[in-house]
């Protein structure tokens, strides 16, 4: 690789509300509203939830503050960063690399979900969604997801959309515009809990989501509670660092990550809150899997007074937050391409999405034409989040944790997190040295041989 990509000059963010507001718009997303509650729903409730909070706080919190703090050191993409911080001829961009395929993994997933969003406005606008009844948001999901050519026209509308957006040189104001409109969000999700809560069984849900049935957490739920943990927070695959490489030097950078995954957390809890007591009142079913929340959100609003209105609202709100995790992930492979081999951002954009769309299309027909096509019993649907969630994520969060606990070193993450003595923050730094160094790389490598079944 060559490296000649050292002297590109890039863009930065300019404000340190910036910097919050685009760090936090990459964590939150369809991870908060569709992934969260449904993971939750299929592996047993607050067992899962109680884990998923351990694995962000001691893993999550961490490898992302580490993540962010070599990607600003080197202000580079993933690959070229870890090339630039590790000595000489050892492979730790690697990292990097196996990233940019998480990328494409994820958002080939991913960009079906969002799909399913945008075909969703329309069907929340012809209001036929619109009903408390199982049956009825069961089978327009049924029929939205099991009909081809509908899947694959939406995933590919949607390509064109994020495409459209980065290629227009618009993604700023989407930015600026996905700062206003998440507030918004938030505030939906709120009147939404506080319908739930008055739902008849709202206890039982309430009790599903937060009181913890020990029996339930086997190996492979805490391996997948520990996924949902790095894909929320996107990190373990260079996104965090690609977004480091935009902050500014006086940013600090812990208190910057708190905040973000405190209000991820809060955002996820609300979509928790408002779906599983509408869940046991209405009767779905907790375990649905990727369908719960296009089949549950539907019946919450059908209990309100303007329902119909604030429905269409909510899944274009989701469609936003969607659109700007979905842009932070093409910026892994966009920024790779544009500066590793000399590609305008224009044509490395154009190569990811055509990539995506051939992907992406195996999991867009993969409850329809593909629907029998399976590799080790998943569908592609299934198998690229696995993959990527559970298994590349984790590991990239297992070599980002040992490069800076082991070949950076304490000195350098120190001068880095202090902003070069500006912060006085060592009792911090030595904290997360200690975890960094031991505890999360030995944590991660325990839960996945657990959850893998190889011990
Ligand atoms: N964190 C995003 C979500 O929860 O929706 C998904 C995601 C974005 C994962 C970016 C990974 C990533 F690099």
């Amino acid at each position: 690789m060559s490296q000649q990509s050292l002297s590109v000059k890039r863009d930065g963010f300019t404000s340190s509300f910036g910097v919050l507001a685009a760090t936090l718009g990459s964590a939150v997303g369809l991870g908060n509203i569709w992934k969260f509650p449904y993971m939750t729903g299929a592996n047993g409730g607050a067992g899962f939830l109680l884990v998923y909070l351990l694995a962000t706080l001691l893993i999550g919190l961490p490898v992302m503050i580490a993540e962010i703090t070599l990607g600003r050191q080197a202000k580079a993409n993933p690959i070229t960063t870890l090339q630039r911080l590790a000595p000489r001829g050892q492979p730790w961009w690697l990292i990097g690399a196996f990233g940019m395929l998480a990328a494409f993994l994820i958002m080939s997933f991913y960009s079906e979900v969002v799909a399913w969003v945008f075909a969703y406005i329309l069907k929340a606008i012809d209001g036929s969604i619109l009903s408390s009844d199982p049956q009825v948001t069961g089978a327009a999901f049924g029929a939205l997801i099991s009909d081809p050519l509908q899947s694959l026209l939406w995933q590919w509308g949607v390509l064109i959309f994020i495409g459209g957006i980065l290629l227009c040189g618009v993604s700023k104001g989407i930015e600026a515009v996905t700062k206003k409109l998440m507030p918004l969000l938030f505030l939906l999700l709120l009147m939404l809990c506080a319908v739930s809560l008055s739902l008849e069984k709202a206890s039982e849900g309430l009790a599903f989501l937060f009181q913890p049935d020990f029996s339930k957490i086997t190996g492979s739920v805490v391996l997948m509670a520990m996924g949902l943990a790095f894909f929320k927070l996107s990190i373990g695959m260079g996104t965090m660092m690609t977004y480091g490489s935009y902050f500014r030097d006086d940013q600090n950078i812990p208190s910057t990550t708190v905040r973000v995954m405190a209000a991820d957390l809060f955002v996820s809890m609300l979509a928790g809150i408002a779906i599983f007591p509408a869940v046991f009142t209405f009767g779905f079913e907790p375990a649905a899997g990727p369908s719960l929340v296009f089949i549950t959100i539907p019946a919450v609003f059908a209990q309100i007074p303007m329902g119909h209105l604030l429905m269409v609202v909510f899944f274009v709100l989701a469609a936003v937050a969607a659109t700007g995790a979905m842009l932070s992930l093409l910026e892994v492979p966009v920024a790779i391409i544009h500066e590793r081999f000399g590609l305008s951002r224009k044509k490395a954009t154009l190569i990811s999405l055509l990539i995506l769309a051939l992907m992406g299309s195996t999991c867009a027909l993969t409850n329809s034409t593909l629907a029998e096509f399976k590799l080790f019993g998943m569908t592609m649907f299934d198998l690229f989040d696995y993959l990527s969630s559970n298994i590349i994520l984790p590991a990239g969060g297992i070599f980002v944790a040992l490069f800076v606990g082991w070949v950076w070193g304490f000195d350098k993450l120190k001068l880095a997190l202090s902003n070069h003595g500006a912060l006085a923050n060592e009792g911090l730094v030595r904290v997360l040295f200690f975890l960094l160094r031991y505890v999360s790389p030995l944590l991660i490598l325990l839960v996945m041989l657990k959850g893998l079944g190889l011990f």
